[in-house]
């Protein structure tokens, strides 16, 4: 049985930590979208040139683009048994293209895993957000500092700060989410795909909310 997880939840909820803590468990992808447009920009495509524009002011790239980048990324084999969704969808346009994609594939979204998390620590956790140039672990500041200041735990890269994370722009997320991607949650409610996860308890608290509501789910089936 495939098992697709979509994270729902504003920026900083902490979709991405618990996206790769969950890659563990489950033994399937994370992919998230904003990573693979930060993946394009890196290499200087068109595309990730064209998304630039839309990430630094805090709104969200085209549902056309967006959904033929994940779609695409969803249909290799590494994800035949699940995958891990992670920023993506974020409109109806693309909840309602990714549950025909994974129709043709014979998948369909297990769960829907909402991280509920205040605006107020929302803007205290990504304006300390640090990621590593190299290889792209995440810390912060105040919750999960790096043991060298500046530099990765992990690889010894250079630590730096996401241009979205300024507070203008984490404000300007934050309404792009509330006006664009909270729809989503009445759409996966009326499904009862819905599970709200209280995303203000530790990192290690949520992952076991997360991996009990993933068992929950997995032992209906
Ligand atoms: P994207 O990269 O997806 O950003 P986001 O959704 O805003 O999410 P973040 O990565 O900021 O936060 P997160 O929830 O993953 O939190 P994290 O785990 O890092 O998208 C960026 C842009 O790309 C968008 O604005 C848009 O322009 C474009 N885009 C992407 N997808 C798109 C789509 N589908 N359609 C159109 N456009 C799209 O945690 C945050 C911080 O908090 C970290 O420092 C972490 O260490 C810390 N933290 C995590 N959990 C805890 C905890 N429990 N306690 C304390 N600290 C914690």
């Amino acid at each position: 049985m495939s098992t697709v997880i979509v994270l729902l939840g504003p920026p900083g909820s902490g979709k991405g930590t618990q996206a790769k803590r969950l890659v563990g468990v489950l033994g399937t992808p994370h992919v998230s979208s904003g990573d693979l447009f930060r993946h394009h920009l890196g290499e200087e495509t068109e595309l990730g040139l064209m998304a630039q524009a839309y990430m630094e002011k805090g709104e969200l790239v085209p549902d056309d683009v967006t959904v033929k980048m994940v779609i695409e990324r969803i249909g290799r084999a590494d994800c035949e048994s699940g995958v891990i969704l992670d920023g993506f969808p974020r409109t109806l346009t693309q909840a309602e293209a990714l549950d025909d994609a994974l129709e043709d594939q014979g998948q369909e979204v297990t769960l829907v895993p909402l991280i509920d998390v205040s605006d107020e620590e929302v803007m205290r956790r990504l304006t300390a957000r640090r990621v590593c140039r190299d290889c792209g672990a995440v810390y912060n500041l105040v919750f999960e500092p790096p043991r060298e200041e500046g530099f990765c735990d992990v690889c010894g890269g250079e630590l730096y700060q996401r241009e979205d994370d300024n507070p203008e722009t984490v404000k300007h997320r934050l309404y792009t989410y509330y006006k664009e991607t909270s729809p989503l949650i009445g759409y996966y409610f009326a499904q009862d795909l819905l599970s709200r996860i209280d995303g203000e308890q530790s990192m290690e608290e949520v992952s076991e909310d997360l991996r009990e509501a993933i068992e929950a789910v997995r032992e209906e089936a």
